[in-house]
């Protein structure tokens, strides 16, 4: 471009030689070279565009991918247990008519204690291991991440005074941590209120709960006098199994294996979320999500399933829901 058109090109000089022509020439000359400047730069437009018309073609060709090619190999994305075990219990308890709910890991003292019958000197706040917030609630108590799902239970009866059968899981944190317990856990949480739900409603719907979860028909369990603060009677549900130090049989033998706790809820509950304990009645449970998938995929360290291993995720994921 410089060559053709710059200070120092034929074109520009001849230009500045116009002045000494006489007029005739001039405009002759001058139209000339005119004509000669604008072929020349239109030239260099053409020439321009085609430049970049190669880079691109260059870059597309080597840019460019070949998406017929196979992708090779199955997905090795995997189901994480916990997934899997959640998808188990809502797919069995939605089969019995209960509503799967939800609610926040940041719960207030009231709903993870008082409502629940545990009161500010309650010695059975000692053993949850709370963890505790800077922020504060309208009470002016601190704030504090769940330590049991049971809080899903004071939501749900505090908004909603019809019969009503629901489960909620999720996670729930403590301060405590070794091969059986991890500061963040998984739970599910149980409750059917009515008015007229007694032990044996209880007895039924977990005994079938366990039996689908296990994939055993008729799995032997037993019911054990137990205490909670939240229920009265209370009970601990175990299940027959046979235990060696190599591996855990459930369902035959003749020792028992402690599974999870239940009760009916106590009156001062039911009253705590404005219910009328003497026409309403509701049983509840609780259980480790993350202790069911151990008993039931065969995994012996709980420290395993928060790690995020790529080798124990591939080991023990699932490659979809299996139901
Ligand atoms: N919330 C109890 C815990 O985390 C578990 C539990 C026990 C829940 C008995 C219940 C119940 O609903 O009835 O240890």
């Amino acid at each position: 471009r410089v060559a053709f058109l710059g200070k120092k090109s034929p074109i520009t000089l001849a230009l500045k030689t116009l002045g000494s022509l006489d007029p005739d020439a001039r405009k002759t000359q001058g139209a000339a070279l005119n004509a000669l400047s604008q072929q020349v730069q239109a030239a260099l437009v053409t020439r321009k565009t085609e430049l970049e018309d190669q880079d691109l073609i260059h870059r597309l060709a080597s840019e460019s991918m070949d998406l017929s090619l196979p992708v090779g190999g199955a997905p090795t994305g995997r189901l994480h247990p916990i997934t899997q075990t959640k998808e188990a219990l809502a797919t069995i308890f939605r089969g019995m008519g209960f509503q799967v709910l939800e609610g926040p890991e940041v719960e207030t003292d009231f709903n993870n204690f008082t409502a629940l019958n545990i009161g500010p000197t309650h010695p059975a706040r000692q053993s949850h291991d709370t963890f505790y917030l800077n922020a504060t609630d309208e009470q002016g108590l601190p704030l504090l991440l769940r330590t049991h799902m049971t809080t899903v239970e004071v939501r749900t009866l505090l908004a909603n005074k019809e019969p009503f059968r629901m489960i909620a899981m999720g996670r729930c944190y403590r301060s405590d941590f070794d091969a059986t317990h991890a500061p963040m856990f998984h739970q599910i949480e149980g409750l059917v209120v009515g008015p007229n739900i007694t032990m044996a409603n209880m007895r039924w719907c977990l005994q079938t709960f366990l039996s689908q979860f296990f994939g055993i028909e008729n799995l032997p369990i037993r019911m054990r006098p137990s205490y909670f603060p939240f229920t009265e009677p209370s009970a601990e549900v175990d299940v027959l199994c046979t235990r060696t130090k190599e591996s855990l049989v459930l369902g035959e033998g003749t020792q028992w294996l402690e599974i999870l706790g239940c009760g009916m809820l106590h009156p001062n509950v039911l009253a705590n979320c404005g219910l009328d304990p003497a026409t309403t009645q509701a049983f509840a449970f609780g259980c480790g999500i993350d202790r069911l998938a151990m008993l039931k995929y065969g995994i012996g360290d709980l420290r395993g399933f928060f790690e995020g291993d790529q080798r124990w995720l591939t080991h023990y994921g699932f490659e979809g829901v299996a139901l």
